[in-house]
């Protein structure tokens, strides 16, 4: 199924005033153009130069202190891991890692690069299918908090390796409940039909087995089942399966102490109905209240997705007989999500005179040589000049991250603003950079 949502359709799209109304660390100033934490953007292009990412510091913490502020207003003591993959900067990780969150991983790299930004080994949870033996001994020597196991055979190898470094693995089952996220296709990942997690019907058993291995000790059960996820209703038939599991797992005399409830709180990208953190506390408070469980969720993309922006300037526009092209400077390369999910991302132009300026049907494409390098489709937007820069928006999670350098295009820059300060925390690639690890054949 698509995302919940139409990705072209000007008739509904939220106008740049509406999509700033909403993001109050947006604000257009009548001299500045767009500002975001009070530093214009203008500014930050002129210095550093386009594409650049863009984060707003303020705004991650503050998310951040939101989500467990509904979490504690529940009366749930949650551990909230931060989903590495989702944006895995220094400078993000050392602030979660400074509000005192765990971390979720999903690969060694990932885990070397919590360990270095200063996240307690106990606070880190590593989840994926394919977990190397090289990256479980990893997480077996740095002693992490819990391995998300996802198969008999990722249990079978881990306890094989832990018994050689006679150490212990605490153990959750990532259980697959079977159940449709209602999000997109590449992003849905608890039907049964999905690659991860232990299928349902044989957890049970598989804790049995966890439960007699040497090197493992269950702890508990997690389960994730998507992302960008707009509805409360899956998560909560997920977690009455998770629950259903931790009832039968107890009464066969099974200690579970831990129960991951994963990721996947989507972000209001259209302006859309979304839900709340509130929300989804009400529905694991619903569910596991009462069941005696240490509780953690792995949130990503609602943490540092509206906080990030990609900074573009436009290259020249294309009439045609059709919608004419604002063609960037920033591509697919830079940021996939359009091309690989048809997903939906304000455009804003920067330029106070810009935000004024009558719009009209555009679509909004990058230089790379593939059509399905388009950032949008009629898309309402003033006409804009060569030079003009825009924000695509909501671009901290699953932006930068998911960079290539296709087209021999180098990495974009990063820019971070905090209290109405910036600086570049990642400079953009050199050729040179590009070409570093390379060498012509002997
Ligand atoms: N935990 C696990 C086991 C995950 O696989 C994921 C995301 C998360 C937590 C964090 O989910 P979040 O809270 O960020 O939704 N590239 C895609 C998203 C892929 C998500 C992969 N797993 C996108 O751009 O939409």
């Amino acid at each position: 199924m698509a995302a919940l949502q139409l990705p072209n359709d000007p008739m509904t799209d939220p106008s740049a005033e509406e999509l700033i109304a909403l993001r109050p660390w947006l604000k257009h100033d009548a001299m500045n153009g767009l500002l975001l934490d009070g530093v214009p953007l203008a500014g930050i292009a002129d210095e550093v130069g386009t594409p650049t990412w863009v984060y707003s510091a303020e705004t991650m913490r503050s998310r951040y202190k939101a989500l467990a502020g509904a979490m504690a207003d529940a009366g749930l003591a949650v551990h909230i891991h931060y989903a590495v993959k989702a944006n895995d900067s220094r400078a993000v990780l050392s602030l979660f890692a400074t509000q005192g969150a765990g971390a979720d991983v999903v690969s060694g790299g990932e885990l070397l690069k919590a360990r270095r930004a200063s996240f307690p080994a106990s606070n880190i949870v590593y989840s994926g299918v394919g977990k190397s033996p090289a990256e479980l001994s990893l997480a077996l020597r740095e002693d992490i908090g819990q391995i998300n196991v996802e198969s008999a055979e990722e249990l079978d190898m881990l306890s094989a390796l832990a018994t050689a470094q006679n150490r212990t693995a605490r153990v959750a089952l990532r259980v697959n409940p079977d159940v449709d996220a209602g999000t997109n296709d590449k992003i849905t990942t608890g039907r049964a039909t999905d690659k991860f997690g232990i299928p349902y019907s044989d957890a049970i058993a598989l804790y049995a087995v966890a439960a007699s291995l040497p090197g493992i000790q269950p702890i508990g059960l997690a389960t994730h089942i998507g992302s960008q996820i707009l509805d409360i209703a899956p998560y909560r038939n997920a977690f009455a399966r998770i629950a259903q599991l931790v009832h039968a797992l107890r009464e066969k005399g099974h200690r579970i102490e831990t129960v991951d409830c994963g990721g996947g709180l989507g972000i209001p990208y259209r302006n859309d109905p979304s839900p709340s953190p509130a929300a989804l506390a009400a529905a694991m408070k619903q569910t596991f209240h009462g069941l005696d469980v240490r509780l953690a969720i792995e949130p990503g993309r609602w943490l540092v997705g509206p906080a990030g922006l990609l900074l573009a300037s436009v290259v020249l526009v294309k009439r045609t007989a059709l919608d004419p092209f604002i063609v960037l400077d920033a591509a697919m390369n830079d940021l996939v999500r359009p091309a690989m999910y048809d997903a939906w991302h304000g455009i804003v132009p920067i330029a106070a005179k810009d935000a004024v300026a009558p719009a009209r049907l555009f679509s909004v494409v990058g230089p790379v040589c593939e059509s399905g390098d388009t950032f949008a489709r009629s898309r309402s937007l003033p006409t804009l000049a060569a030079g003009a820069r825009v924000a695509i928006l909501d671009a901290g999670a699953y932006g930068a991250v998911m960079s290539s350098t296709y087209n021999a295009r180098p990495l974009a820059a990063e820019v971070w603003v905090d209290q109405c300060r910036w600086s570049t925390i990642r400079d953009r690639q050199s050729i040179e950079e590009q070409w570093a690890r390379e060498r012509l054949p002997t």
